[in-house]
């Protein structure tokens, strides 16, 4: 795919996993079109090297022109609302933004003769009944709104497929955090756990909220498997150079899990900052242990991580450090 005259459109680049994926797609010498209504994102993320058009994703006529004018050939789709708790108190706007905003992006992109469509999904489809490890094959059943809406267009995705012969990669990303020198999580609000630790160590909060410390894991609190930005985007690009009949649903996640405890202790030891934990109530619908079977992705795409909960938590206090110090925008 490189030296050709061909673009990648992103959407959802001004945010933060898609600033991330557009800068290694630009390291690989792709020429990148980012589109992003920032209202999530913000137009200082977008890397320089990328064109930057602010619209939605549901904008036929944009779209339109802009699959015409920038020989787009593939699209990665991070655009999407991402808060659970938003899309329980709104599920008209996640239904409206996430569902009907995707299905007009893949009706356009399939009008422009395109066949590759890479899109950001979350182990928020999975139900909470299932064994852990997950592998692609539990039984999915989203709690909230959120998950729902990722589940309808991974679905509506594979109808494609079977009907078109259309190739997609839904990735199931479990935590994502971590950052590169330029490019971190900037969102607002902030609802992740390692950006919540960092504010702690950066006394910009009294102490970290730990969302209850009564499950049954060996310390009480909830277990998640964190995957660092940098890998993540990787397994993009994995997902763009894969062959048809690899389409279909992907987890991405380490296999490896960690509870909020451990990635307080592991922060304390990064940051040399005493950091406080705050116990707070469970937030309902917060499973105890999610963690990935990572085979699949593994052995299908050949991917593999290069960073650990260490490297996640390093690159995130750099950026928080850089931030606090005003070298780039908060
Ligand atoms: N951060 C995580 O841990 C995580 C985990 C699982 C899945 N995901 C998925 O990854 C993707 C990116 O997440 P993120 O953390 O970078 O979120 P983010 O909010 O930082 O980025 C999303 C971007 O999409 C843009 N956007 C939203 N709706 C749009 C629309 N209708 N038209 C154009 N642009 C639009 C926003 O302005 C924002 O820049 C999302 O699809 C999210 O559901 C994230």
């Amino acid at each position: 795919m490189g030296a050709n005259p061909t673009s990648i459109l992103v959407t959802g680049g001004a945010g933060y996993i898609g600033s991330v994926a557009v800068e290694r797609l630009l390291r690989r010498g792709e020429r990148v079109v980012v589109l992003d209504n920032l209202s999530r994102g913000y137009a200082d993320a977008v890397p320089a090297g990328a064109v930057f058009i602010q619209g939605d994703i549901a904008d036929r006529d944009l779209l339109r022109t802009l699959f015409r004018e920038h020989a787009i050939q593939a699209v990665v789709h991070f655009a999407a609302l991402a808060l659970v708790g938003e899309s329980v108190a709104a599920p008209e706007l996640y239904y409206r933004n996430n569902v009907i905003g995707s299905l007009t992006l893949i009706e356009e992109a399939r009008a422009a003769g395109l066949e590759r469509f890479v899109f950001s999904s979350t182990c928020a489809v999975y139900g909470d009944r299932n064994p852990v490890p997950l592998t692609e094959m539990a039984a999915t059943g989203p709690i909230n709104p959120y998950g729902e809406t990722k589940l309808a267009v991974e679905r509506a995705l594979e109808w494609l497929r079977r009907a078109h012969g259309f190739t997609y990669f839904a990735l199931r990303y479990f935590n994502v955090c971590g950052a590169t020198a330029e490019r971190g999580e900037r969102h607002e609000p902030e609802t992740h756990l390692i950006p919540h630790v960092l504010m702690a160590a950066a006394g910009e909060s009294d102490a970290v909220p730990v969302l209850g410390d009564d499950y049954p894991t060996p310390d009480g609190t909830c277990i998640r498997d964190y995957i660092h930005v940098e890998d993540l985007a990787e397994a993009h690009i994995l997902a763009l150079d894969a062959p048809p009949e690899a389409s279909g649903p992907y987890n991405v996640a380490t296999g490896r899990g960690y509870s909020v405890r451990e990635v307080i202790g592991a922060a304390r030891r990064i940051t040399g900052r005493p950091i406080r934990e705050k116990i707070c109530p469970r937030r309902p619908g917060d499973p105890p242990h999610l963690v990935a079977d990572p085979k699949k992705i593994q052995e299908t795409l050949g991917w593999r991580p290069q960073h650990d909960l260490d490297s996640v938590l390093r690159s995130a206090w750099a950026f928080k450090l850089r931030q606090a110090a005003r070298q780039i925008p908060k």
